[in-house]
């Protein structure tokens, strides 16, 4: 029996669905906890409407499953971010802040914060992008994950928590919906290529951008979160690699299945922020400290996109 108690803080995303699931089968239903500020309508259960942001509630919560674990994922994105930087910051540090301060005060003794390809800038290299390199974001989103990762290794260094993190890629997966995100694209292009055999995409047609397959991204998580204390070394975050494509090659590769598939260009604010983002990233560190290797090509991911989603609409 699973001695661990964890509490998913934002469990209604499109992270956090697909997270559920897996720690579900890994832990028992009963001690896994969901939590998010909105209740769905067909809510997994146990489920506790929760506002991060309000520390009294965060705290009880706590208390009352006597949480072991916290995976924090409420945030905004970039792209929603940019249109209210002032409330992104308020939330992705806040946010932040009330659950190291639960470690810090030893009432759970892990945590999960989710870091991200945006704190890289344009003044960093963008081909296989190293671990230790130039990093000057100029998202607020980007901004507020790196300033969230300074946060999490300080934590590590004064107060010994143990906190773990991994900058994700674009995460494209056919269970949930991605949340306001730049790389929402290539989830999107997808559902387009079935229902409509043609998409309309906000970046340009070169834009590439480090992406990853959803359940190579929750199982590098768990993995992570999963490692001896002493494997893990980088407690700001882990550069993670996975594919890295254009709309061009998405497209092509949906054309492999359905040959009379269309793409057009549209760029809107969006292409500002993925111009100033990596293109691939070198994942070394994380290969090499807990053993990470990706499963996923494009080709891979799109047989795999397409099945589902197919299934899924053909099911309405
Ligand atoms: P999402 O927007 O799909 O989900 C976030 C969830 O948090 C939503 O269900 C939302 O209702 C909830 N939420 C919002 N405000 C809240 C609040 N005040 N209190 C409690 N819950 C609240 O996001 P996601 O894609 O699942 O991302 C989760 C985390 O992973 C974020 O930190 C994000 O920055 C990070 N990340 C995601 C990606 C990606 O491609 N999806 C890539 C890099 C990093
Ligand atoms: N997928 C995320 C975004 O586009 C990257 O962190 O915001």
């Amino acid at each position: 029996m699973s001695t661990e108690r964890i509490l998913i803080i934002g469990s209604n995303g499109q992270i956090g669905l697909e997270l559920a699931e897996n720690l579900r089968i890994s832990y028992g239903s009963e001690n896994v906890i969901c939590s998010d500020v909105r209740r769905m309508e067909h809510q997994i259960e146990p489920f506790e409407t929760l506002d991060i942001l309000d520390q009294t509630n965060l705290l009880a919560i706590v208390k009352k499953y006597q949480i072991t674990q916290v995976y924090l994922l409420a945030a905004l994105l970039s792209a929603t971010a940019e249109k209210n930087p002032k409330f992104a910051w308020d939330l992705n540090m806040n946010g932040l802040f009330h659950v190291l301060d639960l470690a810090k005060e030893g009432l759970i003794k892990k945590i999960y914060w989710p870091s991200s390809i945006a704190v890289f800038g344009p003044t960093t290299p963008r081909v296989l992008t190293p671990q230790y390199t130039v990093m000057e974001p100029n998202t607020i989103y980007g901004i507020s994950k790196q300033a969230g990762e300074r946060y999490c290794e300080y934590y590590n260094q004064k107060y010994g928590v143990d906190v773990r993190s991994i900058r994700y890629p674009g995460l494209i997966g056919w269970k949930s919906a991605p949340g306001g995100g730049t790389t929402d694209y290539a989830v999107h292009i997808y559902h387009e290529a079935l229902k409509s055999k043609t998409y309309d995409c906000f970046l340009n047609a070169e834009t590439a951008l480090p992406m990853m397959y959803m359940p190579d991204a929750i199982r590098a998580t768990i993995e992570l979160m999963e490692a001896p204390s002493d494997k893990v070394k980088i407690r700001s975050s882990y550069n993670l690699g996975g594919i890295s494509f254009n709309p061009e090659d998405i497209a092509a590769s949906i054309r492999k299945h359905i040959p009379e598939f269309t793409i057009t260009y549209n760029p809107d604010f969006r292409q500002a922020i993925a111009d100033s983002w990596p293109q691939s990233i070198n994942d070394d560190e994380a290969r090499k400290d807990w053993g990470w290797k990706p499963e996923f090509d494009l080709d891979g991911m799109t047989k795999v996109m397409l099945d589902n989603l197919s299934k899924q609409l053909k099911s309405q």
